[in-house]
């Protein structure tokens, strides 16, 4: 069994001097937790911050999203090069309040991601249904047409460096988790559907959960043989409930 890897995603959430606290907090937990692995991605703004406070941590730290051009006139956009220079390692992708909120198409996130794997940083991307496709019973089939478009743009062989997470739509900052086996049946065909394409990898693709969870929900989550770690909303602002989800992920 791999290493859980847990990520936060601040979301548009944090200040100077709030951050500095709890950057400082989390980075004194792990310290205490060597078999786990850590990330945050943060706000643009607070990158340098996060990179200074971080530095000489284990934890890693990225963006939430970026521009797929490398440079241009692209007003208040942000690109992968600028990201390298305050050497992030991981850029969410293709997350779902992305995908609702500003169109972002299948396509779109696919090239975003190949912006991230050109620049040699990792994408995680996220991938999930709607409670209306979950219960059309067309779960499978919309991740399926997610994941299509990177396998098209990049090869499957490309999420041999990235990272997948599975969010359902529904259960993201809505406190209604996925049951373990609701998220474990989704992981377990993500993971046969590359295998599928690129066997022989399938078995070290790390694919976190995202949604609702929190302190109590994440053991059970984790024990899932298809659940490689979780992506965090909401539980990553406070040290305490990111600590004691990170603590989960411990072999
Ligand atoms: P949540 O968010 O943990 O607040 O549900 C997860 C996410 O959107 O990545």
């Amino acid at each position: 069994m791999q290493r859980k890897f847990i990520v936060g995603n601040w979301k548009m959430n944090g200040a100077l001097t709030n951050n500095e606290a709890l950057l400082k907090e989390v980075a004194n937990g792990l310290a205490q937790m060597p078999t786990v692995d850590c990330a945050v991605c943060v706000p643009f703004p607070y990158l340098a911050q996060t990179q200074s406070l971080l530095r000489d941590t284990s934890i890693k730290w990225g963006a939430q999203n970026v521009h797929q051009a490398n440079n241009g006139a692209y007003t208040g956009e942000v690109a992968v090069s600028m990201l390298r220079d305050f050497d992030c390692d991981y850029v969410i992708v293709g997350h779902s309040e992305r995908r609702h909120l500003y169109g972002e198409s299948n396509l779109l996130v696919a090239e975003k991601f190949a912006a991230v794997q050109e620049a040699e940083l990792l994408p995680i991307m996220c991938v999930g249904e709607t409670l209306e496709q979950r219960e059309a019973g067309i779960t499978e089939m919309v991740v399926a047409e997610q994941l299509a478009e990177v396998i098209k743009l990049r090869g499957v062989q490309s999420f041999r460096t990235a990272v997948i997470a599975y969010e359902p739509v529904w259960a993201i900052g809505t406190g209604k988790t996925a049951t373990p086996e609701q998220a474990q049946e989704v992981h377990a065909f993500i993971r046969k559907h590359i295998a599928g394409l690129d066997e022989g990898f399938s078995q070290a693709l790390c694919i976190l959960y995202g949604g609702s969870v929190n302190a109590s929900n994440a053991a059970e989550l984790f024990c899932m043989p298809d659940i490689d770690g979780g992506l965090i909303g909401g539980a990553s602002l406070a040290a305490k409930d990111f600590l004691a989800i990170c603590n989960a992920g411990q072999k």
